[in-house]
């Protein structure tokens, strides 16, 4: 059994982070989220993983490297273009060759799908991941008899036969190479994976359907990042290793790195603060994430991610925000107190009057 981490994309939903970045490097808890993935395929056994990487390859790889720190052998697979799920099938045909293997969306966090999926028997040429959600028609819904066969798929449906909803990893055998062979673009312009399902459905073989109330996440846009981030957080563990001065207090489960520095703040937690990052005359948390590298100064922040080297400071009270690496928040320098913004493309900044 193999996997294959789709860990290309647009993005569009994560802009402006996504012009330079990947958005599986995003990090949750300060850890990127891919690597929650690469670890639950390899706390299941797998051990060779396909990672489909777009415009942002070079980063991902230096980060994941060839896998070793993971306990799993990497093979980088280039997307010339976003073209979709069923494209990047298509183009790892060579790595998965005639193998057995997990197609797993490198921005979802589902830490214990790839359990459940492995565990699920029966002859299948796929099984697919179903959750129960309140609004299937903002998903891919599938329609599933009594014995767990799934009957059809549909995309985004305006009336749903269903609400079990596709979510971020499919188990697959080698048949489906034949399906994003035979698929065409959609409307959207993409080889769509829910269309070769449905091929293998249409030429008569078993698909069928695991369906799971575990926790899982896309972390396709910002509220859903602050929200797994808030998840993930909640279950922590506290512990200091830099520098808190006696002047501050930690409340409930606070990490803070080796070099990380706590000044005249309180901190409450759950709470992670990154190595060589400095908190000074602040106030922090719950549920807020700071990268290695930031400062905090003078100022309360709440529900929120800083990536590694931003800065805040005399800005106030700033909640559920995700913040830049490098990006910086302070005052205007003299009044008149105006707001002097600059700030990349589709970037998006709310003020209180
Ligand atoms: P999506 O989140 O569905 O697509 P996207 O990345 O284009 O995002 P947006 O809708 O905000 O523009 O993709 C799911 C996962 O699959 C994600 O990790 C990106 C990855 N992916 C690829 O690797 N190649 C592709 O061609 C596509 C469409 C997605």
């Amino acid at each position: 059994m193999k996997a294959l981490v789709l860990a290309g994309g647009t993005g569009s939903r994560l802009r402006p982070f996504t012009y330079s970045g990947a958005k599986q490097l995003l990090p949750i808890a300060n850890k990127p989220v891919l690597f929650y993935a690469l670890e639950s395929l390899a706390a299941a056994g797998i051990e060779d993983v396909g990672i489909v990487v777009g415009a942002h390859g070079p980063a991902i790889r230096e980060l994941a490297g060839d896998g070793s720190e993971f306990g799993l052998r990497i093979t980088y697979i280039a997307q010339s273009r976003p073209l979709g799920l069923a494209h990047a099938v298509l183009i790892a045909r060579d790595f998965l060759a005639d193998d057995d293997f997990l197609l797993y969306l490198g921005d979802n966090y589902l830490p214990e799908g790839v359990g459940e999926l492995l565990r699920a028997g029966g002859p299948a040429a796929a099984r697919l991941l179903l959750t129960p959600v309140a609004d299937p028609s903002r998903f891919g819904v599938a329609e599933v008899d009594a014995e767990g066969r799934v009957l059809a798929l549909e995309e985004k449906p305006d009336t749903p036969r269903s609400d079990l909803a596709l979510i971020g990893v499919y188990a697959f055998t080698p048949l489906v190479h034949e399906a994003v062979r035979a698929v065409r673009p959609s409307a959207r312009g993409e080889l769509e994976i829910t269309h070769a399902v449905q091929w293998l459905i249409d030429q008569g073989h078993p698909v069928r359907a695991t369906v799971t109330t575990r926790p899982w996440r896309d972390t396709g846009s910002v509220e859903d990042m602050l929200e797994v981030n808030r998840e993930v957080l909640d279950g922590i563990e506290g512990g200091v290793e830099g520098k808190v001065d006696p002047a501050s207090t930690l409340v409930g489960r606070v990490r803070v790195a080796e070099g990380a520095v706590v000044r005249a703040s309180r901190v409450v937690g759950p709470v992670v603060i990154g190595a060589g990052a400095v908190v000074s005359n602040s106030s922090v948390g719950p549920y807020t994430s700071i990268g290695d590298d930031c400062r905090v100064e003078d100022s309360a922040i709440e529900y929120s991610v800083l990536l590694r080297g931003a800065q805040i400071e005399g800005a106030g009270r700033i909640e559920s925000s995700l913040i830049g690496r490098g990006a910086v928040v302070g005052q205007a320098p003299r009044p008149p107190h105006a707001h002097r913004l600059v700030i990349g493309d589709h970037s998006k900044v709310h003020l209180t009057p």
